[in-house]
């Protein structure tokens, strides 16, 4: 197993994605607020670090009620954030060091301060009254249906002057856009164009499978396993107002403008549904995204036989050629240090750097940062100030750099606080510590970089005596075997057969090296890289 060699595959099949959120990562102009030019300063570290890629969420114009993903202007870029020359700039630093740059492509809806919404907005009869879903009421004089927005109430918004409703599947600042509308598909297509041209190397296409909805407008059916308590869009199934067989061909269009560019461009696709549904995306004959975000490990059971029954379940639904994503953290969910613990992160990240696929790896996690309470009067996330504990601030704040106050992030006040424990957990300080948790997943990217077999490799489950999760990835003559302690427990594992190697990298201090036969000791929270002899 393991097909192509390096040199004949794609460069984002062997690639690690590292996310930034540019509001966080580093801010050169003392507003609290990171910048583009904060990016700038610190592309030496991503290369010292080892990513492939960066994707930055957006730093387009925008009013920020959803920081960003309200866009205002697809093809300029926020005061905030800097200018077209900070980003050009960017682009060429990134690229000299053999980075590449995906940014975030928001299609689904822009901000109600777009000029093409005022001017939707403006008369019935206004040429782009089309580009948006614009509905009478329902003859009930409520709503055109019962769709739900995100994070909570009716999906439509009535607009007093013309007497309608507009659709919005998230905030009702956030007007989505009539992707049925051909003007609106030839205009976004060039929003893509202008920013390859400009360089850049894919795109993360933003709630990917919101795009489209029912051409007849049909209600959702209720979701009859919600419980009071669950947040309160998930009252009904979304079968009618998101997932349509239709947005495939939109996606392969999308393909179309990226393949009028030269290079392989990259297109990811936010897909948040069911192992089944999500591999539709990879489209016909593989037209579709190439890579569907995976987010599933972020919600497995952190179990043995449940993460490996994830892997197996994935890899069997994966189409044929299909490559796979992996992803643990993001910028709308908790971090992966707060789900499973300090010590089980270290063992995920072993996990996410050796699984057949692309992994995705999110900001700060390589530090491995925690969730941070934010106080009632300091919360930002709409979604939080609407429905109180489904905020996004906690997994959003400042990138620690060094102990300083503030982190070295800001000389100002910075947006949302760093966590009290997150300065002295710095890059600074933990580029210091050989045994840091930052350390550890460079030395996870250097191996995956050189061995190839981690990423392109066969993946095959090995049973294990004890509960364990063990596999190895195989390409050409290289094998590397890997075994991870899921639990807190020291436990003693017996191999079904000889494995007879070296401990190439431990998550825990002074095993590399240590020759292993058919018996290891492993240590609670430890995984371990082996390489067969
Ligand atoms: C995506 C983004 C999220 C945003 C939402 C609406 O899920 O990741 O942050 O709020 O889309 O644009």
């Amino acid at each position: 197993m393991g097909g192509k060699p390096v040199s004949e595959r794609p460069w984002w099949q062997h690639a690690v994605i590292y996310e930034i959120y540019p509001r966080s990562f580093q801010d050169t102009d003392g507003d609290g607020v990171g910048d583009l030019s904060g990016i700038l300063e610190r592309v030496d570290y991503l290369a010292w670090l080892g990513v492939d890629a960066v994707w930055i969420c957006p730093f387009y114009p925008s009013p920020m009620a959803d920081f960003g993903y309200d866009v205002a202007d697809y093809v300029g870029i926020d005061p905030l954030f800097g200018t077209l020359s900070d980003f050009d700039r960017l682009v060429e630093a990134l690229h000299r060091r053999g980075i590449r740059i995906i940014l975030d492509f928001v299609p689904n809806h822009t901000s109600d301060k777009h000029p093409w919404f005022e001017e939707s907005r403006s008369s019935r009869d206004s040429p782009k009254r089309d580009w948006y879903i614009w509905r009478d009421a329902h003859p009930d004089g409520g709503p055109p249906n019962n769709w739900q927005s995100l994070p909570a109430g009716s999906a439509w918004e009535f607009d007093e002057p013309t007497g309608q409703y507009y659709c919005h599947s998230f905030l009702a600042s956030q007007p989505d856009l009539n992707w049925r509308n051909a003007s609106v598909r030839a205009a976004m297509y060039d929003v893509l164009r202008f920013w390859l041209y400009r360089g850049v190397d894919g795109f993360r296409v933003d709630v990917l499978w919101h795009l489209i909805e029912d051409a007849q407008f049909r209600d959702d059916p209720l979701n009859p396993r919600f419980r009071d308590g669950d947040p309160p869009h998930q009252r009904l199934l979304p079968i009618r107002s998101a997932d349509q067989p239709e947005v495939l061909p939109i996606i392969a269009e999308m393909r179309q403008a990226l393949n009028e560019c030269p290079g392989e461009r990259l297109l990811i696709g936010e897909i948040y549904l069911p192992l089944q549904r999500l591999v539709a995306y990879y489209g016909p004959n593989l037209t579709g995204v190439h890579l569907p975000f995976n987010f599933s490990l972020m919600w497995v059971d952190w179990r043995p036989a449940q993460v490996l029954r994830l892997i197996r379940d994935y890899e069997a639904a994966l189409p044929p050629g299909a490559w796979p994503s992996w992803v643990l953290g993001n910028h709308d969910q908790k971090r992966v240090a707060s789900r499973l613990g300090a010590d089980q992160a270290r063992v995920a990240m072993m996990l996410l750097m050796t699984l057949r696929g692309t992994p995705t790896l999110y900001y700060g996690d390589e530090l491995g940062l925690e969730d941070v309470t934010i106080p009632h009067e300091e919360v930002r996330d709409p979604f939080g100030l609407v429905v109180p504990g489904q905020g996004r601030d906690p997994e959003r704040t400042p990138m620690p750099w060094d102990a300083s106050h503030n982190g070295g992030f800001t000389t100002g006040r910075p947006w949302l606080p760093l966590g009290k424990a997150h300065p002295a957990m710095s890059v600074d300080v933990q580029k210091r510590n050989p045994e840091s948790m930052l350390n550890l997943t460079r030395a996870l990217l250097a191996l995956r970089r050189r061995e190839p077999a981690l990423s392109l490799g066969g993946w095959e489950p090995l049973a294990v005596e004890g509960d364990v999760l063990a596999y190895s990835r195989t390409s050409g003559g290289r094998r590397f075997i890997v075994v991870l302690n899921l639990g807190s427990a020291p436990k003693a594992v017996g191999f079904d057969r000889d494995l007879a190697g070296a401990i190439e990298l431990s998550t825990h201090p002074g095993r590399a090296g240590e020759r292993i036969s058919t018996r290891i000791n492993l240590r609670g929270d430890e995984g371990i890289i082996i390489k067969p002899t």
